[in-house]
């Protein structure tokens, strides 16, 4: 059941992992990622109780890009049953199931989901153990450093998914307090791979290649999980692979960058249709622009894109 994750470790591969985004860790999103060298890749959360009731949503998130080697759907949920129910129905197409103990927004932390169950640890450890119970692929879990900066409890909390069958852990070093502000606490992250049998994935602040070696060293992470860094880069992951094995990151021209613009809008397209494609690639193509000479002009256009042909003319002006 563990060997998706016992192939890394065996091989001392450090795993490269594209971190769930809501909202933006689509499948053609994903296949990008993929193509550039994630490892291991997440779906955006989904609600269990949202399944339950409105399975329909799952044809979204059921798509798979053929790019992807190893891919996650991602749940969150706090009711151990519906959580073991949703994640046996619709285990396939993914290779494993990831829980969702992080997430900080106060829609979600108000019913005792996200990263609310790290104040209770026994109902999250219920929640892995039903769910590990119920499929035969290994269910993870991301979590944070804990609640807030008075109650860090990232190691015993971790210790004890482990104990119920989490096959690793991701941990996003900041407290939910936190949000997104501060410093990803790379202390933190190490104290849990310390005490852990299984993988640690570390997340946090993850920006280019020499992060991603300074979170292993720092850590002795088995792996990296890299969320914001990867938005209009996902050639961060080659250039974290090719530091880690040696090789100088290199830079990508202008013309590649252009190549993978088109490929992005062409596989959303391909899924969601021209209109849809072109609402999505807003964002991305505000994310693209940055670095770029007149960035405002750009994020002004990418704002607008309304079809392909837009796109084409957006990167024409990069
Ligand atoms: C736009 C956005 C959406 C996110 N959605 C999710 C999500 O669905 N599930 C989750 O566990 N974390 C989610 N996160 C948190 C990231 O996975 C990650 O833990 C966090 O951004 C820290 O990593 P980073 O510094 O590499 O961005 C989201 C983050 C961002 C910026």
């Amino acid at each position: 059941m563990k060997t998706i994750f016992n192939t890394f470790i065996n091989s001392q591969k450090k795993i490269i992992a594209l971190a769930p985004m809501a909202g933006i860790s689509d499948a053609p999103y994903r296949g990008i990622c993929s193509a550039f060298g994630a490892d291991v890749t997440y779906t955006e959360m989904v609600s269990a109780l949202g399944m339950k009731y409105n399975p329909e949503r799952c044809e979204d998130i059921r798509m798979r890009s053929p790019n992807e080697t190893i891919c996650a759907m991602q749940l969150f949920g706090d009711n151990p049953s519906v959580m073991a129910k949703i994640a046996k129905e619709y285990c396939e197409p993914y290779d494993f199931i990831d829980i969702n103990m992080g997430c900080p927004a106060p829609k979600i932390t108000k019913n005792n989901q996200g990263s609310a169950l790290m104040k209770n640890p026994q109902l999250a450890a219920d929640i892995v153990k039903a769910m590990t119970d119920a499929i035969d692929k290994p269910v993870t879990v991301k979590i944070r450093s804990g609640w807030d900066a008075n109650s860090i409890n990232a190691v015993e909390f971790a210790k004890k998914l482990e104990e119920a069958g989490a096959a690793c852990i991701a941990v996003h070093g900041r407290h939910r307090s936190q949000f997104y502000s501060g410093k990803a606490d790379l202390a933190i992250i190490k104290q849990v791979k310390d005490e852990l049998k299984v993988p640690v994935l570390g997340n946090g602040d993850i920006f280019c290649a020499d992060d991603a070696a300074a979170m292993i060293a720092k850590t002795g992470c088995d792996g990296v999980m890299v969320a914001r860094g990867a938005q209009g880069n996902p050639f961060i992951f080659e250039q974290i692979n090719d530091l880690l094995n040696g090789r100088k990151p290199r830079e990508y021209t202008e013309e590649e960058r252009k190549a993978v613009i088109l490929k992005h809008a062409e596989a959303l397209s391909e899924i969601y249709g021209e209109k849809m494609m072109a609402l999505k690639m807003r964002k991305h193509l505000c994310w693209y622009s940055k670095g770029h000479k007149g960035v405002s002009a750009l994020k002004q256009k990418a704002i607008k894109v309304s079809d392909y042909n837009d796109i084409v003319e957006f990167c024409k002006m990069l």
